[in-house]
């Protein structure tokens, strides 16, 4: 019987995703060490053009997404996920939540958690509306991982320049100069 997961609970998603992250490895082999190189892509991937990413966790991953009748993405900033297991939600979705799968293939057999549409039922995350293949993906991880997962609180004006430009209506008195924003340091 699969289904030990049901009810279904984060903590066990966490822990399911980790150990098939575990297994990719073991049936793939460790990723090459072209990964730095793909961080323009994966930044493509992430824009409204590309996966839009953005639309539920905003252009600097904080959750503050771009349409505000999307669902609230989580907050990427201040996210620790390891690489391996951010894939598998990227690929597979967080069953149970809004969001949503980008691997067209997610759940048409049991690459996702073990689970097949079937077994995993109603927590069964919706598919993405554009769905992106595995060098997309693996761009989107380098480039999430360069700029936005563990970057940390507050956005500064100089990230929001670094992404748009330098001074691009959507950074200039919306978001304060690392310097001022940064809490206040020593005493
Ligand atoms: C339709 C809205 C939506 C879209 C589009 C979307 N997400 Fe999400 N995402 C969410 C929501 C909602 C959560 C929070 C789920 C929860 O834990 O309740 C989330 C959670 C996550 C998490 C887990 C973070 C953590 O620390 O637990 C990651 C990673 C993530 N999203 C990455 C992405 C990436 C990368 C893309 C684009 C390929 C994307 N998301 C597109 C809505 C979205």
């Amino acid at each position: 019987m699969i289904s030990k997961l049901n009810p279904f609970k984060p903590r066990q998603w966490a822990a399911a995703a980790l150990s098939a992250a575990i297994l990719a490895v073991g049936a793939f082999g460790f990723s090459s060490g072209a990964e730095a190189q793909n961080v323009k892509l994966g930044k493509t991937t992430w824009q409204e053009g590309g996966a839009d990413c953005v639309r539920c966790h905003g252009w600097a991953g904080d959750g503050q997404g771009e349409d505000e009748r999307a669902p609230q993405g989580a907050n990427l900033r201040l996210s620790f996920l390891d690489r391996d297991t951010m894939e598998m939600f990227i690929k597979c979705g967080i069953p149970g939540t809004e969001m949503p799968h980008f691997d067209r293939g997610a759940y048409t057999d049991d690459r996702c958690f073990g689970q097949t549409a079937q077994q995993i039922g109603n927590d069964k995350p919706d598919i993405a509306e554009r769905t992106i293949i595995k060098r997309q993906i693996d761009a989107l991880l380098d480039y999430l991982y360069a700029e936005v997962v563990g970057k940390g609180m507050p956005v500064s004006l100089e990230v929001c320049e670094a992404y748009y430009s330098v001074g691009s209506t959507r950074c200039v008195g919306k978001y304060a100069p690392a310097a001022e924003a940064a809490p206040a340091a020593g005493g």
